[in-house]
């Protein structure tokens, strides 16, 4: 392996043309030499030195050590797992997966080829929100919003089948900062809004083993929210808005390549991500959108 972690993309992404292609450019110890799309001419705007027509044709490069996943969340399985097979390390995007058995076959993939897998929550190598959560002690209750309006209709958010949603889309990252100030909750309860089976607006509760409570909110039709507050203490932003005094993609990215080349475990546990999943697989049930397959282990809301 050279120096620098070399990395492949799949899927000209708008998250990867703002933050993590940028992120890994600008990274000590990354670099991207190609990305694949659907759309080459698309592509061919990311200014990134190979352009491939097929998802598949990058997997075989040999040239490339790890594969960043920004593809819609139905498709993170599918490819997260061909890229595995195919001897990469994979930074997937958050949701890992549409559900916790999706994401139990990928981390037992990861397990089986040796590669390192991970979610790609930014948001928690951020120094501010990992200070806040050091020094968060004894929280008997959290409140996290996370919120914005989606004004494109053609956006695969709007769409059910792609894993569309306000839950999987934001609301993986309120019930994340949850868990990592609180552990993971022992009764999970939910409502909100759907249509043809796509959550645009839910609110969460949460309870603990310690007594302590969690009321979240997500949403996909309101005037951007983003909040955090612990025991009443207001962090304004907690999720996306600070690149001052540091860029959490590339911290990210870094602390990605520095696993891959130590081979130590991922930086965030994948067990992490699974439990996320649980939660996220018990609300949609709440909100009567489907088992989608996964047998929870967590009792139900209330007993
Ligand atoms: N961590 C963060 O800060 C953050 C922020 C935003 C989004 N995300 C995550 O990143 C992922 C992508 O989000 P995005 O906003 O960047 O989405 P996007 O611009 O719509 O990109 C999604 C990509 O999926 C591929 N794709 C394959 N089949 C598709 C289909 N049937 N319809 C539409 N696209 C299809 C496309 O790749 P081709 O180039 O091959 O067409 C497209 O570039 C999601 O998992 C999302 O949750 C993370």
């Amino acid at each position: 392996m050279s120096e620098r972690l070399r990395w492949g993309v799949l899927g000209a992404a708008d998250i990867a043309r703002k933050a993590v292609v940028p992120a890994i450019e600008a990274s000590r110890n990354g670099q991207v030499v190609a990305i694949a799309s659907r759309d080459p001419e698309r592509a061919r705007t990311f200014g990134i030195g190979r352009v491939m027509g097929s998802y598949d044709a990058l997997l075989e490069s040999a040239d490339i050590d790890a594969v960043y996943i920004p593809l819609v969340n139905s498709l993170h399985q599918e490819w997260t797992s061909k890229a595995l097979a195919a001897g990469k390390h994979v930074l997937c995007e958050k949701p890992l997966a549409m559900n916790a058995s999706e994401a139990e076959a990928m981390a037992a993939a990861a397990s089986r080829h040796g590669k390192l897998l991970m979610e790609g929550f930014m948001y928690r190598f951020h120094p501010r929100i990992r200070q806040v959560v050091t020094e968060a002690h004894d929280i008997r209750e959290v409140s996290a919003s996370f919120g914005f309006r989606l004004r494109d209709p053609a956006n695969y958010r709007a769409r059910p089948e792609l894993g569309g949603g306000a839950l999987y889309d934001v609301g993986c990252y309120v019930i994340n900062l949850t868990a990592w100030i609180l552990g993971q909750p022992e009764t999970v309860a939910a409502e909100g809004k759907s249509s043809e089976g796509l959550d645009t607006t839910v609110s969460i509760e949460l309870g603990f083993a310690s007594g302590a409570k969690a009321h979240l909110f997500c949403s996909i039709e309101v005037e951007e929210i983003q909040e955090l507050r612990l025991d009443g203490l207001r962090i304004d932003k907690p999720f996306t808005a600070w690149k001052d005094p540091d860029d959490p993609y590339r911290l990210m990215v870094e602390a990605f390549a520095d696993a891959a080349f130590s081979g130590s475990g991922p930086p965030l546990s994948l067990q992490d991500s699974i439990a996320n999943l649980r939660v996220m697989d018990l609300v949609r049930r709440r909100l009567g959108l489907g088992d989608l397959g996964h047998r929870d282990h967590l009792p139900e809301a209330g007993q």
